[in-house]
């Protein structure tokens, strides 16, 4: 008889995050802006996750299309994310709007008021998701108020802080007991679900992941891309970020070492000056176009992971499925007891 699990059992890791959004699955969708959609969010909700859709640099009415979108595809629980540093109050506003069950933050400025915010979020019934890349800004987050906590690691896809998930996340989780923490940066398997489980957290939160899904709002030739990197590609350029005329505080973007990025390379003044219009038309036109050469890709080194194309819940039963192989049949049993305790 075959003791290898058939693919739709899912047995469960239950933790603090499960009880508290009342979610099976301790694994949590990014809101990776325009690189989440309803169909993303939904689809990692129907799998007992949790979907967050990307509120920032989207309109209102697209915010409340995509929201009554997730309404239609799920019942589940679901979050809205922004970006704080925007300083856009109409995005805060009309995400809370929405009441989600979950509203999650990031990358604030050192004056804005987190407390009144996150104050705000309970207002509307939601439970509040921070994400930091420091301990410092995990203590800030904690004292007030957030509910749960996300340490993202320089790993990550996106905008990174200096600090490895290995390192961040044992001491975030030390810092704001009993606040519960998410990990998040490098994970793309059940291996790394079940090392972050094994460094305090009590879950994990996924972006480059779940961007190699059909669901996910990206042309076909970026999904490629993740599937070509082997992480080694990747670069922490100021290049995205020069290119759209909107820097985010203390943060680098991790993207593709693609030849608009080496081209741009070494002429970053350029930018600065007087040809960053023109260079944000043309990349604009790249991306509408799915040229992965000319637009800049923003993943994580996890990309070196990635083989496939893969739909978003099938991602997030493999995810459970491996951790609890790990933990039960790989760890479990390194754990004896004292040699002189033995017969
Ligand atoms: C293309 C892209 C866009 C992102 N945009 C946001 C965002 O708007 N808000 C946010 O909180 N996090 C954003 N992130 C970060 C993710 O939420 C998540 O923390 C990160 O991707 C986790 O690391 P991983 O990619 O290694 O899984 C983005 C990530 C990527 C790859």
């Amino acid at each position: 008889m075959s003791t290898v699990p058939p693919n739709d059992y899912v047995p469960r890791l239950h933790t603090p995050l499960c009880e508290l959004l009342g979610i099976p699955h301790p694994i949590v969708l990014g809101g990776m802006a325009s690189g989440t959609a309803a169909e993303l969010v939904a689809a990692v909700s129907n799998a007992g996750g949790l979907g967050i859709l990307g509120a920032s640099g989207r309109s209102p009415v697209e915010i409340r299309e995509q929201t009554a979108r997730i309404r239609d595809l799920t019942t589940a629980p679901f979050g809205l994310n922004v970006l704080l540093f925007y300083h856009d109050e109409v995005t805060v506003e009309t995400a809370l709007a929405q009441r989600p069950a979950v509203a999650s933050f990031a990358w604030p400025t050192a004056d804005q008021e987190l407390a009144e915010v996150f104050a705000r979020a309970h207002d509307v019934g939601a439970r509040v998701m921070h994400m930091v890349a420091r301990l410092d800004e995990a203590q800030r987050a904690a004292e007030a108020g957030a509910d749960l906590i996300v340490a993202q690691g320089s790993e990550r896809g996106g905008h990174v802080g200096m600090m490895s998930t290995m390192v961040l996340v044992p001491q975030v989780v030390s810092a704001v007991a009993p606040t519960p923490v998410l990990a998040a940066g490098g994970i793309a398997d059940g291996r790394g679900v079940a090392a972050a489980l094994a460094l305090g957290a009590a879950g994990v939160l996924l972006g480059t992941r779940l961007l190699a899904t059909p669901e996910a709002p990206l042309h076909p030739h970026f999904k490629q891309a993740i599937l070509a990197s082997d992480g080694h590609d990747t670069d922490l350029p100021e290049i995205p970020d020069l290119i759209t005329g909107r820097a985010r505080p203390g943060a680098l973007a991790c993207t593709w070492r693609n030849t608009l990025i080496q081209h741009w390379s070494g002429r970053e003044w350029l930018l600065r000056r007087q040809q960053r219009p023109q260079v944000a038309a043309d990349v604009a036109a790249a991306r509408a176009a799915g040229d992965a050469e000319q637009a800049p890709l923003l993943f994580g080194q996890d990309a070196g992971l990635i083989e496939a194309i893969e739909p978003a819940g099938e991602v997030i039963a493999r995810f459970i499925r491996e951790a609890h192989a790990v933990i039960t049949g790989r760890l479990a049993p390194l754990a004896l007891p004292p040699a002189s305790a033995l017969p």
